[in-house]
């Protein structure tokens, strides 16, 4: 990319996502993890369709979840990189959280949505509900925008909450090039297992005072 194209990092604004800038954090979103393994193999080989389905499910989470709070960089009124944060005792949703996000589920298609359900029941079998944690995810920067540093300046923030709170953090991730990345963070590896077929690594991060 050309250097004059690329955000400088002083220029980037980290907060809380305002309601108003949804439609662009589920951009960034779609696009980022475009090809993150678990994607492939729950949306299938269409990168289009990729897309497509993640920003549906994204747009479910943020615009129906109360309990989402998350944070996004910001480059001259751009969304450029964004987490879902849910804050603790939130992160598996209720009968009525489930219900909220049938219709963003169904209109992937029934095979689809059965690969999301597995997905995502797979991920909450294990979750550490005996640790109260801030749950992160999905974390994205945009795709032409990786490499910079925007993804580092989200989790600093979103540890400095974990820290101020005394909040435990927990993530899940299918890439193994990002465990290290969150090691960089505190985070530790506590499991490690296929969710449908892809393998995938559990870590949490202590609050430090
Ligand atoms: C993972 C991600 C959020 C990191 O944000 P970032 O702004 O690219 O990362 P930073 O520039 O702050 O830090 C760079 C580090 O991120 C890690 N990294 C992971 N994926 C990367 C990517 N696609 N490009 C560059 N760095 C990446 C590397 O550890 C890298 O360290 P290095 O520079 O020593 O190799 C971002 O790359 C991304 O959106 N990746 C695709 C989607 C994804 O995997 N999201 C996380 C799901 S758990």
């Amino acid at each position: 990319m050309p250097k004059a194209e690329r955000p400088s990092i002083d220029a980037i604004e980290v907060r809380d996502l305002r309601r108003e800038e949804i439609p662009q954090a589920v951009g960034v979103l779609a696009r980022g993890m475009r090809d993150n393994p678990l994607h492939f193999a729950a949306y299938g080989v269409d990168p289009e369709q990729r897309v497509r389905s993640h920003a549906l499910l994204v747009r479910g989470l943020f615009t129906t979840s109360p309990h989402q709070r998350p944070i996004v960089a910001v480059h001259e009124g751009r969304v450029v990189g964004v987490t879902g944060v849910a804050a603790p005792g939130s992160c598996q949703p209720s009968g009525l959280g489930k219900l909220r996000q049938l219709p963003a589920l169904l209109t992937l298609g029934p095979r689809t949505a059965v690969r999301v359900a597995k997905w995502v029941s797979g991920w909450a079998a294990l979750d550490p509900k005996e640790t109260t944690h801030a749950h992160l995810g999905p974390l994205g920067v945009d795709a032409h925008l990786q490499g910079m540093g925007i993804g580092s300046l989200i989790m600093r923030e979103y540890c400095r909450r974990l820290d101020t709170d005394g909040h435990h953090g927990y993530l899940e991730t299918d890439k193994r090039e990002n465990v290290a990345f969150y090691q960089r963070f505190g985070f530790t590896l506590i499991a490690e297992s296929p969710i449908i077929g892809v393998p995938n690594w559990f870590m949490l991060r202590p609050p430090t005072s």
